[in-house]
C-alpha cells in the first residue's frame, strides 16, 4: 500500500442547536466491516503510541476529542496528518507504518479497526517492515 491510499474521509455531521452529532456506517462512510473498536487516552505528555505496521489490518482513526498527529510511512513516503474534528477521520490500509504523537491534553483516539487484535498481524520491526515494502 502506498501513502496515497491513506485519505481524510468526511463524516456526516448533523448540525442542532443542541448540538452536533457525526456517526459512522461500516462499509458505507469506511471501506471496511469492523470487526473491533479501541481508543488512546489518558496519554502522558510527550508520548508517542504505535511504531508498527500490520500485515492485514486496515484502520479508521479519529480524533474524538482534542488532537493528535498520525505520521505515515509506506517505506518510500511519509506523511503527517493532523487530526483534531470529531467529523472525519483517517483511514490507513495494510503495510503502512505509523505512529501517533503530539497528543493534546484529554485528547481521545478513537481507532475502528477491520479485524480482532493479533499480535501475529503486526510488523514491529521496521527494517523488517522496509523488507517486506522492498
Ligand atoms: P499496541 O497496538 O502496541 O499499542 P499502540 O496503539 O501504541 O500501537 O498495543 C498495546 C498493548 O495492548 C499490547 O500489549 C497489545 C494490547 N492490545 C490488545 O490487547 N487489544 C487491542 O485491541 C489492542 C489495540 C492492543
Amino acid at each position: 500500500m502506498k501513502i496515497s491510499d491513506c485519505k481524510i474521509n468526511d463524516l456526516p455531521k448533523i448540525q442542532d442547536r443542541r448540538g452536533n452529532l457525526s456517526f459512522l456506517e461500516s462499509k458505507n462512510h469506511i471501506p471496511f466491516e469492523i470487526k473491533r473498536v479501541y481508543w488512546i487516552y489518558d496519554v502522558p505528555g510527550g508520548q508517542k503510541r504505535g511504531g508498527h505496521a500490520y500485515k492485514t489490518l486496515n484502520e479508521f482513526i479519529i480524533a474524538l476529542s482534542g488532537s493528535f498527529d498520525v505520521i505515515l510511512d509506506d517505506g518510500k513516503n511519509k506523511k503527517k496528518f493532523s487530526l483534531n474534528r470529531s467529523y472525519y477521520g483517517l483511514y490507513i490500509p495494510k503495510m503502512i507504518w505509523r505512529h501517533i504523537e503530539n497528543f493534546s491534553t484529554n485528547s481521545l483516539c478513537l481507532i475502528l479497526a477491520s479485524d480482532k487484535y493479533s499480535e501475529k498481524d503486526y510488523l514491529r520491526n521496521y527494517n523488517l517492515f522496509l523488507k517486506s515494502v522492498g
